[in-house]
């Protein structure tokens, strides 16, 4: 039998400090810097109606098609909550050495993408701007509350899924825009999110040795009640729908390309050392990715008869 003590959350920070110094050295040797206004192509743009007099917005005035600049939208959006992001984080982590230093650091790059999709989509005039502008202070003036905002291994395994998903889902709408500068731009993006889904996973990591039992339960329950941080944005329901039938972010991606990587990547069906709880734990993991695979497969087979339906 396992007997296993139960670490608070300030021993899993003050245990996991040179963890994060470690990581935190490794990001900075190797994220590239760039730079927004590289990828806007500021020539095409032209003045809009109001102030300046120039022309009002009109949907014909890109030929990005409507379910891209939905997931476009969305991605902005989720990007523009930035300031509850780091207030969370900032609470959590705390704002003192690497925690501190990381926590400002993922801060200021975040900062980077809601600036240049912005910058983009203003310039190409692919979203209404006016829209988009209430939208986004509809949406920021809910502000966003982490679900496990007091738990540092559920924030952790949170964030390990959640920046896998939005570099999956940025990568994707690049792609069903058919635009090759805002596919580039989104791309740029998404390999920063890759860089943050890495330095998360890598803490998780060292907290599986650390206290395996905790973690375990931290991931059962992030995956069982995993929701997109944008979730809060006013007709998410509808817009994800919509985002899925396009294979930008659906169920199947979310299971086999964001949840299943970092799982393997754990080696949680291997971990050794689990307590009564952290078995149950990883049994219940089990039994939600069966879940998912079945909610999958049925949502795939919707899809292609619907698809046959509309092209009949
Ligand atoms: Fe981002
Ligand atoms: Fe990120």
């Amino acid at each position: 039998m396992t007997v296993s003590t139960t670490l608070s959350q300030t021993a899993l920070l003050l245990e996991l400090e040179p963890v994060v110094a470690r990581n935190l050295d490794r990001h900075l040797a190797i994220a590239k810097e760039w730079f927004p206004h590289e990828y806007v192509p500021w020539s095409e743009g032209r003045t809009f109606d109001g102030p300046l007099g120039g022309e009002a917005w009109s949907p014909t005035d890109s030929a990005i098609p409507d379910v891209a600049r939905t997931a476009l939208i969305v991605n902005l959006l989720t990007e523009d909550n930035l300031p509850s992001y780091h207030h969370e984080i900032a609470t959590l982590f705390g704002r003192d050495g690497a925690w501190g230093t990381w926590v400002h650091r993922w801060t200021a790059e975040e900062g980077r993408h809601g600036v240049a999709i912005r910058d983009y989509l203003t310039v190409a005039r692919a979203v209404d701007p006016v829209a988009l502008e209430r939208a986004r202070m509809t949406h920021m003036s809910e502000g966003y509350t982490n679900a496990h905002g007091d738990e540092v291994l559920h924030s952790l395994a949170y964030v390990s899924f959640q920046e896998l998903a939005t570099r999956i889902s940025h990568r994707n709408t690049g792609k069903a825009t058919g635009d090759p500068a805002c596919e580039a731009l989104l791309a740029r993006v998404a390999a920063d999110e890759n860089l943050h889904m890495v330095f998360y996973r890598n803490l998780l990591a060292a907290s599986f040795e650390l206290a395996p039992s905790q973690a375990m339960r931290a991931v059962a329950d992030v995956v069982a009640d995993f929701q997109m941080p944008g979730s809060g944005i006013e007709g998410f329901a509808r817009k994800s729908v919509a985002i899925a039938l396009a294979g930008i972010y659906d169920l199947r991606q979310h299971r086999d390309e964001v949840l299943l990587p970092v799982l393997r990547q754990w080696d949680v069906f291997n971990v050794t050392g689990l307590d009564a709880d952290g078995e149950a734990a990883r049994e219940q993991l089990a039994t939600q990715l069966d879940t998912l695979q079945t909610a999958a497969t049925r949502f795939e087979e919707k899809r292609d008869a619907r698809a046959a339906r509309l092209a009949r």
